[in-house]
């Protein structure tokens, strides 16, 4: 006779409708073991076993921090031809997220709603530069539930390797890592003298941001200053140098004409939305930049140039922040062409007839054929060119078509520039950030408090 153990769900209560553990012969026969009200499920054979370890919790809803070792920076596969003793410092960036997007669009590498960078999608916050140990090690602490990135600078500041992926920890968490990453079958380095690095011994560095400040990397803000101050007396609209490489500030369609010029005459070298693989330390950033070797008077053709060690670090972190513009993916122009542009698309149109040019290429890197248009000096914009005389009618048109776009940025003045206000939908969507956020907390407080807490819908925009 066969019987076996059944659970009394579905098909085996009994006539009297109970579940429970019967011993069922291969004849249907029930006969009960075991019942208990409402019911038992699952029946599990206890025996002896040994309880599982219990991994704890590694994070505790209760600081706003977590912390980050490196073992041995080092260490990884692509850190080949770094000597000991060259890597200064580690900077942890914040990749903040994108909580505004419109129609509009810029064809980097990949379609940006609106355009934030010549080819990488992301605004860059630098939290924080925290020392190196001469063995490598180093040892901090960055805001939780943050995502960010580490760079690893020499002793000029400039970029020997980056991490190109982010990571978090949460709320009082700690946790490292070998190096720059390595083979994922190598094991932590324990068999040395000094199996835990010197940065242990110390308190974490906590992050103090980057120039006194943690707003968002500005491009206009930060590097252009520079270029204003040491280089376009020479490299401007009208000068022979300005032929070669034009470094003014002049806003254009959707940047600024020195931005647009040194990424398309390749004067930066950085990553962009690709090339996928792994790079090796050295291949891109500030050290691969031809910019970077006239601002070391490197480059012997050149006039010697004279950058303080401030100006000096503006540009090469901006380089090796992989040449961001924006500082935020807000914009005061969401339905015009960019996301960005002041001029709408009929003026667009307008303007591409009136003198020829074939402005949709403007919007998209690869067909883009350098500043045509400035807004600060509408007169010089290269697309007048072709104009034998300012008489020409359609030259004045054209002009007044600038102009407006002129007026248009003063005075609904875009992301990064003063005076510029959040609007429209975007109002909206910073108030629900907002309200999630503290949704968040409260939520992290019922954990702590061993409470529960459920969502609530946030109200939809009233427009
Ligand atoms: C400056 C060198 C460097 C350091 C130091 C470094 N990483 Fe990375 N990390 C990289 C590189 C390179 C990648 C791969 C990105 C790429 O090129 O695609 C990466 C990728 C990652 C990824 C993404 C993996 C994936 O599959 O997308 C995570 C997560 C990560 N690192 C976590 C960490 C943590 C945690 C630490 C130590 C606290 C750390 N990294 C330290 C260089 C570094
Ligand atoms: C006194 C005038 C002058 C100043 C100031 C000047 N440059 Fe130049 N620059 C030139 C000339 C002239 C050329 C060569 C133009 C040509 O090749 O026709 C040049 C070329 C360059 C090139 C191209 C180099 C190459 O190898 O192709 C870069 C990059 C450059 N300058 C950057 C700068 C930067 C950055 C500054 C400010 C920090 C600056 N220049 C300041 C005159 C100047």
């Amino acid at each position: 006779m066969v019987s076996r153990l059944t659970a009394g769900s579905g098909g085996t209560r009994d006539a009297n409708n109970r579940t429970g553990i019967f011993l069922v012969d291969v004849f249907g026969n029930e006969l009960l073991l075991h019942a208990e009200p409402p019911g038992c499920f699952n029946p599990t054979p206890l025996g002896p076993a040994v309880r599982p370890t219990v991994i704890p919790t590694r994070r505790d809803f209760q600081q706003a921090e977590g912390t980050f070792y490196v073992q041995d920076v080092y260490q990884g596969s692509f850190m080949s031809g770094v000597p000991r003793g060259t890597i200064k410092s580690l900077r942890v960036v914040e990749s903040p997220e994108k909580r505004y997007w419109v129609p509009g669009s810029w064809g980097g590498q990949g379609v940006h709603h609106p355009g934030v960078n010549w080819h990488s999608f992301e605004t860059k916050r630098i939290l924080g530069t925290v020392p190196v140990e001469p063995d490598g090690s180093v040892h901090f602490s960055v805001p939780s539930d943050t995502f960010l990135y580490f760079q690893l600078l020499d002793e000029d500041g400039m970029m020997i390797q980056s991490m190109r992926s982010g990571t978090v920890v949460q709320s009082g968490e700690t946790t490292g890592c070998i190096g720059c990453h390595d083979d994922r079958r190598s094991a932590p380095l324990l068999d040395g003298q000094q199996p835990v690095g010197m940065a242990l011994s110390q308190a974490p560095h906590p992050m103090t941001g980057w120039r006194g400040t943690t707003e968002t990397f500005n491009y206009m803000t930060e590097v252009q200053p520079v270029f204003d101050q040491h280089c376009a007396s020479c490299h401007d609209y009208g000068q022979e140098a300005g032929e070669t490489l034009n470094l003014a500030a002049d806003r254009n369609l959707i940047f600024n004409t020195s931005y647009n010029e040194l990424w398309r005459r390749g004067m930066i070298r950085v990553v962009g939305g690709g090339p996928a693989e792994t790079q090796p330390a050295y291949a891109w950033g500030s050290h691969a930049s031809r910019l970077v070797r006239v601002l070391r008077n490197e480059e012997p053709s050149h006039e010697p140039v004279k950058l303080s060690p401030d100006e000096f670090a503006r540009v090469v972190t901006w380089i090796d922040l992989n040449g961001v513009f924006y500082p935020d993916y807000a914009t005061s122009y969401p339905n015009h062409p960019g996301g960005r542009s002041p001029l709408d698309s009929a003026q667009i149109s307008q303007l591409a007839r009136l003198t020829g040019h074939d402005l949709g290429r403007q919007f998209h890197h690869g067909r883009n054929q350098g500043p045509l248009v400035s807004f600060d000096r509408p007169e010089l914009s290269p697309i007048l060119a072709g104009f034998d005389s300012v008489e020409n009618p359609d030259y004045v048109q054209a002009l007044e078509i600038l102009r407006a776009g002129q007026a248009q940025l003063a005075q609904r003045p875009d992301v990064g520039m003063e005076g510029f206000r959040l609007s429209g939908i975007d109002l909206w969507r910073e108030q629900k950030y907002q309200q999630r956020r503290q949704l968040e907390s409260q939520f992290r407080e019922a954990i702590r408090a061993g409470e529960k807490r459920y969502d609530e819908p946030v109200a939809e925009p009233s427009q």
